[in-house]
């Protein structure tokens, strides 16, 4: 019984040793890894790790950073442009990731095969989705308001148990932005200068298949 179990974990450990795929999906083979050793520190919310980064979103983020205006929205780089520095730290001697203790093996080998030595500013493919992959979904709800800001609560989840990350905005791609999104529930804090009537929200959310547009219900601010 027991040489039984054993030679059973030595063939799952070195199937996972070897089993690379040639052009991994960074839905199905990279975003695990990065949800179970990074994220809780590069992640949002930013636990310790460098602002200007987070992991847990293949795309970029916009976040914004001097409050209302719509143009002064920064962004927030995700995983795809930071594949290179992801690849030399995991690999790093003196400075590995996660801090001190590294990654494993296999995690390591098909973070640098989705990598493939590209530049940094040249990003890995998605590559492919789970087949029957499902969109993730969000509820919003509005929490309470004061006279310049909304407060709204929202459930972020994904019907396949992936690991959801994005942004949510006001009428869409050219509004105004409410805030970052992040797997779970999370509250958003929306300042209302120069917001007046009734607007959609709506949340772009990455399930590492592809960014999902959801409508994620709507403001009514009232008139002036
Ligand atoms: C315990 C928290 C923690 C975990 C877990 C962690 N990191 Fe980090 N990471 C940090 C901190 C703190 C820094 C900044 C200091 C430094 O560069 O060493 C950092 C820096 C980095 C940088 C450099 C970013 C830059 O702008 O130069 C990369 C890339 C990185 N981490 C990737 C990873 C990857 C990939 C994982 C998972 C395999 C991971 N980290 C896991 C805390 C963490």
């Amino acid at each position: 019984m027991t040489t039984f179990v054993r030679l059973g974990l030595t063939a799952a450990l070195s199937a996972c040793a070897t089993d690379v795929p040639e052009t991994p999906s960074f839905q199905l083979d990279v975003m695990p890894i990065l949800a179970a050793n990074c994220v809780r520190c590069h992640g949002e919310p930013r636990l310790i790790g460098p602002a200007g980064m987070r992991l847990d979103s293949y795309g970029d983020v916009p976040v914004d950073e001097a409050g209302p205006g719509p143009d002064d929205d920064v962004v927030v780089a995700g995983a795809a442009s930071f594949a290179p520095l992801v690849a030399s730290r995991i690999q790093s001697a003196t400075r590995p990731m996660p801090p001190r203790f590294g990654l494993d093996e296999a995690s390591a080998d098909i973070l640098i095969a989705w990598w493939g030595g590209r530049e940094l500013g040249d990003p890995p493919p998605r590559g492919e989705p789970r087949l029957d992959n499902r969109p993730p979904e969000i509820a919003i709800v509005e929490l309470g308001r004061d006279a310049t800001t909304l407060t709204l609560r929202y459930d972020l989840h994904d019907p396949d148990g992936d690991l959801v990350a994005g942004y949510a905005r006001l009428d869409g791609a050219s509004g105004r932005l409410v805030g970052p999104l992040h797997a779970g529930r999370g509250e958003l804090v929306l300042d209302l200068a120069g917001v007046i009537g009734t607007h959609a929200v709506v949340a772009y959310a990455d399930d590492g298949a592809a960014v999902h547009e959801l409508a994620a219900g709507a403001i009514d601010v009232g008139s002036p």
